[in-house]
């Protein structure tokens, strides 16, 4: 399976920080914020990766992420003109889908614990996985409302009135139909190719997959100001109480058979003197003392 990155869009809401780097590049406590979804995705057994960004920004993520090779994994890249759309990577990335299966995550999504992605991708063969979150504030999101028997029955791109509180997150599995339903969509009333309308599409032909994630859980959106503050306090209030860190491609990487011990090694004496590279040399010597464990 193929990964996409979106990671474009505007910038309005974060602006004056948007002026020198795009929101998905912003500190999210100790990292850029795209390792978040990157590392979600790695995680998830995804090694060939293409990243969608604003013709200003692209260069940025280039001289971040360089071509992926460092942490066994390949990264290519497109430019989005304008931001038109979230299905559009779609059409963007169709040379880079090919005939395979492909995801797509949202470059300003931040997911941590449980173990439902890995597992969605381990089974997913055809159609449709998305996820549904239980959230506060449905009315900002894709929402999803259940049936009875727990099927989903409608899909709708911010509601004003929702019917429930079910978001869906910027996650998304797709077989290879997606590309030619995301040629098939017309723009929205605010302009935008909908990846609510993928998803509908899919619902209509009874292939769409709807996942809860439970409680265990966290999605945090990082796309104010305000909540951008609040995923980096998360993150560190989990990094300094676990002794762990989140988002780090390169243990993902390690964790996953991507890059041997060997390289991961390299990887870590190359680093400069810093905090990041005394917790990834802790993890090289916790892999020798108890050998890989999953992330
Ligand atoms: O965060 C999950 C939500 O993401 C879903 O629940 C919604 O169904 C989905 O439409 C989307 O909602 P937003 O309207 O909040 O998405 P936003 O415009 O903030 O864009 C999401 C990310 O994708 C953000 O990092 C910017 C990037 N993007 C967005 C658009 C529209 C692009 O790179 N290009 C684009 O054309």
């Amino acid at each position: 399976m193929k990964g996409i990155i979106l990671a474009g869009g505007a910038g309005s809401r974060l602006y004056p920080l948007t002026q020198v780097a795009s929101k998905q590049l912003q500190p999210v406590y100790d990292k850029p914020m795209v390792y978040y979804p990157l590392t979600v995705l790695i995680a998830s057994g995804i090694h060939e990766f293409c990243l969608i960004s604003s013709p200003q920004d692209l260069p940025r993520f280039q001289r971040l992420l360089g071509d992926g090779s460092q942490w066994g994994i390949s990264i290519e890249y497109r430019e989005q003109a304008r931001p038109e759309g979230v299905a559009q990577a779609f059409l963007i990335a169709a040379s880079f889908i090919g005939q395979d299966l492909v995801t797509l995550i949202l470059g300003d999504n931040i997911f941590f614990g449980g173990d439902a992605f890995p597992r969605a991708f381990a089974e997913f063969k055809s159609g449709a996985t998305i996820f549904a979150y239980h959230v506060n504030d449905p009315e900002r999101y894709g929402v999803v409302e259940f049936d009875a028997e727990g099927r989903a029955v409608s899909l709708e791109e911010k509601p004003a009135h929702p019917r429930s509180n079910y978001a869906v997150p910027g996650v998304y599995l797709y077989d290879n139909d997606v590309v030619a339903i995301a040629g098939s969509l017309q723009s929205s009333p605010r302009g935008e190719f909908e990846i609510t309308d993928v998803n509908k599409e899919y619902l209509r032909r009874g292939t769409l997959r709807v996942q809860r994630l439970s409680r265990g859980t966290a999605w945090l959106d990082a796309g104010t100001s305000s909540s951008l503050h609040e995923a980096s306090a998360y993150v560190q209030t989990i990094e300094k109480r676990q002794g762990v860190k989140l988002g780090c491609p390169e243990e993902a990487a390690l964790h996953r058979g991507f890059l041997s011990l060997g390289d991961f090694e390299k990887l870590v004496t190359a680093m400069p003197q810093c905090e990041y590279r005394d917790y990834l040399a802790e993890v090289a010597i916790e892999v020798k003392r108890v050998g890989i464990k999953s992330a």
